[in-house]
């Protein structure tokens, strides 16, 4: 861990210019959100957006979220709308994720996109990452700093863990306080859920007066889709079994509610909390070299939606 530490960053004054610093240089900094830490790079960077996927060994197909400060810097990037208005007055800054159509002089890398014609923008609420946007003054790519399809980060000893030195700097802001990604909506002819996420769809669809879309109901319109969407994902070195009442023989326990584990997500059945401790408990379950993890029911509504969405990727039958 000792080299590691060289590379941690302090949330003060000094830490916000070294990380700006490192961004302008074409570097990458991990740094935290009310979600989950983010690995940062200069969206308009070519070179530096390709360290993301290089870092994170992330399929290209998959595109990246841009990070911005304010909404007048979403609307340079992409083509505003009534929606995206709504939604942005309501939940920004905040865990939404909203896809729109790219300014065609938004400056942005094609890397970002990933070919699409379609960009994903979101003001995050964490005021260690507001200050570090403002004092970059510019589009940030961050897709979760953890190597692709493994479980998220929500501390900078995650982040360390996961990517070491393949990262230039972590700026230390200590725990994440939601835990899991951002919501993603597509806004085209019909706002569309792509991702259950850290902001209830319940909260949405009642901003926007209306349900949303879910991607089955587009299943033949790709564009629509988010390709970061793979079925196994999320994924812990042990095995994932949901559902469970208890652990078999030689699997370790993420309880909920009444059924208690090694590890519980929210004794007293809260969701939120329960969010919030998801990446943490399953990085805490991983280490301790049980064959599986078995998970608890949790009920399938508000950030439920989400948690269950992250933990049916995480038990997945894997690749390879
Ligand atoms: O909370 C979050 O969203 C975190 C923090 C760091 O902001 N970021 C995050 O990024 O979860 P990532 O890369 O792990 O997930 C981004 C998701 C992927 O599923 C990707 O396919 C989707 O966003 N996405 C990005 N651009 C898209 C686009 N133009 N159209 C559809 N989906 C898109
Ligand atoms: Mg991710």
């Amino acid at each position: 861990m000792s080299d590691l530490t060289k590379i941690m960053l302090a949330a003060d004054a000094d830490g916000f210019r070294a990380a700006a610093d490192i961004w302008a240089s074409g570097g990458l900094v991990a740094f935290p959100t009310e979600t989950v830490y983010g690995l940062g790079a200069d969206a308009r960077s070519d070179l530096a957006v390709a360290k993301i996927f290089e870092a994170k060994e992330r399929p290209s197909f998959n595109p990246l979220i841009v990070h911005i400060d304010s909404i007048a810097a979403a609307q340079k990037l992409v083509v505003w709308s009534d929606a995206a208005e709504r939604l942005a007055a309501a939940f920004w800054p905040g865990p939404l994720t909203l896809v729109l159509p790219i300014q065609p002089d938004a400056g942005i890398s094609p890397l970002v996109t990933a070919g699409k014609d379609t960009l994903a923008v979101r003001m995050p609420a964490h005021p260690i990452a507001q200050a570090l946007l403002t004092e970059f003054n510019g589009p940030v790519a961050a897709p979760s700093a953890n190597p692709s399809g493994r479980i998220s980060p929500t501390n900078p000893t995650h982040v360390a863990e996961g990517l070491g030195t393949r990262v230039d700097a972590i700026l230390d802001g200590g725990a994440c306080d939601v835990g899991v990604e951002s919501t993603i909506v597509g806004l085209f002819d019909t706002p569309t859920l792509l991702r259950p996420g850290g902001l209830p769809h319940e909260a949405l669809e009642a901003a926007l007066g209306g349900p949303l879309a879910t991607l089955g109901d587009h299943i033949s319109t790709s564009d629509l889709t988010a390709p970061g969407q793979l079925a196994s994902h999320y994924a812990p070195g042990a095995a994932v079994r949901l559902n469970a009442t208890e652990a078999n023989a030689g699997e370790v326990m993420l309880g909920f509610g009444d059924i208690a584990g090694d590890l519980t997500l929210s004794a007293s059945g809260d969701l939120r909390e329960a969010a919030a401790n998801l990446f943490h408990h399953l990085h805490a379950l991983d280490k301790m070299n049980a064959s599986g993890i078995a998970v608890a029911p949790i009920p399938d509504h508000g950030l439920g939606l989400a948690i269950n969405d992250r933990l049916t990727r995480a038990a997945a039958p894997r690749e390879g």
